[in-house]
């Protein structure tokens, strides 16, 4: 294994970090962000940097490395409005991995923290400074982990002059039944109770939104209000394989019950175009917020 001195780090310009950034396609900045709500949402305004229907759609960057990721990224061409970095990616390449799939999309930090209220306070002011705009936490951490994220979201963007990133809480992972999460303890009668229960703690807590799944987008947008969003994982299109994702939804169908940015994976990915396939989810979307 290497050292940790050998991995790239966020200031280190390594010629191999440099070279697959800029890529073919990679030149500007983050899109800026603009003010003027679209047309035709039926639920509520689309929120600031939702506006498009481009902007309503995340692409799972789960890749093992940055030659894949440059790859992927040189593949979609920057056809989403949003790349997600994951674990998988985030473990292998670090900040290197944010600074690519920043260079022609806004990034969301999927990395789904969860440690006591300092210890994740540090990895949002860190998140913070790299320019994400969005990152993940779970929801289970409890009140006081989610409130120190906030603060810390909100001091670092000040010092650092960014803008601060929106915090997004998973409840329920999509993945889980009602039998699974009994398995490890929690006793909730179904899934949803236990998906709004959190979804009340994280509006109560000052975050900015929640991860669910299509199939509880309704009673999450009940218990956080129009203000906050939802981002919604575990899309499938019709035809495609569900994989291990447990509760799954059409693109159409996560839209229409009030989604505010979808996350995509293997659907996308696994296509032969991928830039395709992620424009025929971007129609979907549009078709769907037209009502
Ligand atoms: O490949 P697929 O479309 O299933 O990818 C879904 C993505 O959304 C994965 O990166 C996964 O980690 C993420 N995710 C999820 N369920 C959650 C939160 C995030 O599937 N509750």
């Amino acid at each position: 294994m290497r050292k940790s001195s050998e991995f790239p780090s966020w200031g280190q310009n390594t010629a191999l970090r440099v070279e697959l950034i800029r890529g073919g396609t990679g030149s500007a900045a983050s899109p800026p962000i603009a003010e003027s709500p679209a047309e035709g949402s039926r639920y509520h305004a689309p929120m600031r940097g939702f506006e498009a229907p481009k902007d309503r759609l995340a692409i799972a960057l789960d890749v093992p490395d940055l030659h894949s990721e440059r790859a992927l990224l040189d593949r979609l061409g920057g056809v989403a409005g949003w790349h997600k970095v994951g674990l998988e990616l985030f473990s292998a390449a670090g900040p290197a991995a944010v600074e690519m799939a920043g260079a022609d999309a806004r990034v969301f930090l999927d990395l789904k923290f969860h440690d006591i209220p300092n210890t994740v306070a540090g990895a949002v002011a860190s998140a913070t400074r790299a320019g994400v705009s969005m990152l993940t936490l779970h929801a289970g951490g409890g009140r006081d982990m989610l409130c120190a994220a906030r603060d810390a979201a909100e001091s670092a963007a000040a010092a650092a002059g960014v803008e601060r990133p929106r915090l997004v809480a998973v409840t329920v992972l999509t993945s889980l039944s009602e039998a699974a999460l009994h398995e490890v303890g929690v006793a909730t009668h179904g899934v949803a109770e236990q998906v709004e229960r959190l979804a009340s703690l994280v509006a109560d807590s000052g975050l900015d939104g929640v991860v669910a799944s299509a199939l509880e987008v309704r009673g999450v947008r009940k218990r956080i209000g129009p203000e906050r969003c939802i981002v919604t994982p575990g899309i499938r299109p019709a035809h495609t394989r569900v994989d291990d994702q447990v509760r799954v939804a059409s693109p159409s169908e996560a839209i229409a019950s009030g989604a505010d940015l979808l996350v995509v994976g293997r659907p996308v990915r696994g296509d032969s175009d991928p830039a395709q396939a992620a424009r025929k989810l971007i129609a979907d979307i549009e078709h769907a917020i037209a009502g």
